[in-house]
């Protein structure tokens, strides 16, 4: 029996955030990271699988090393899936409070986020997905980053926010999900080649 090799995995991102998220959780499994601060063109898709495909395709023309990234979708049920593919623009300009003014007199609530991480080391191509569904709140709470303000996970009454200054955002997190997915099976994967 061969000892497990611990190959590093990048992670490619303009997003501080989503690394300060992910960290905990790689550890966790014993898996070694290392954050590279880059934004990574984005094609133009109406999937957000497509889109994560192309940025981790990038991240590894531009490392040439096993790369993960990750591509999120904010969908607001009464706005059909607005802003969907396109949160991280919406959030830079409508802002939280732009998309709470929108919403002033909807009754219909629903939203979710949605995490599509995907690895690349220039032969397997692999996605791993997480949901989190909740609703949008009334008014914007202090903490975290993002909408964390103005979304309230399923079975909680706080926002991601509320949560994050709590440390239980990950209890809840579309991020944790996807993340632990990849960590299962990356881990695996590893086991596998040293056997
Ligand atoms: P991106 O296109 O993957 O950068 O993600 C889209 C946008 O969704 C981000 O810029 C954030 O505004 C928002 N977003 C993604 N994940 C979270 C989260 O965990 N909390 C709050 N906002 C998030």
């Amino acid at each position: 029996m061969g000892q497990t090799k611990f190959k590093e995995v990048y992670f490619v991102s303009s997003n501080s955030n989503k690394y300060r998220e992910i960290v905990p959780i790689l550890s966790h499994h014993g898996i070694i990271s290392r954050f590279v601060k880059i934004s990574l063109k984005e094609i133009q898709s109406e999937s957000i699988y497509q889109i994560a495909k192309a940025k981790s395709a990038s991240a590894f023309e531009y490392l040439q090393k096993t790369v993960i990234i990750e591509d999120d979708g904010f969908y607001i049920s009464s706005l059909k899936g607005f802003p969907g593919q396109y949160s991280s623009f919406v959030y830079k300009t409508l802002g939280n409070q732009g998309l709470l003014k929108l919403m002033e007199n909807e009754t219909d609530r629903k939203a979710y986020f949605i995490s599509v991480i995907a690895y690349n080391d220039g032969l397997a191509l692999k996605t791993f997905t997480g949901k989190t569904e909740g609703t949008l709140s009334r008014s914007a709470t202090n903490g975290g980053w993002g909408f964390d303000p103005i979304f309230v996970p399923k079975h909680t009454s706080k926002t991601y926010g509320e949560l994050s200054q709590l440390n239980r955002k990950s209890v809840f997190s579309h991020r944790y999900k996807s993340i632990e997915k990849f960590s299962k099976w990356y881990i695996r994967i590893l086991l596998d080649e040293t056997h």
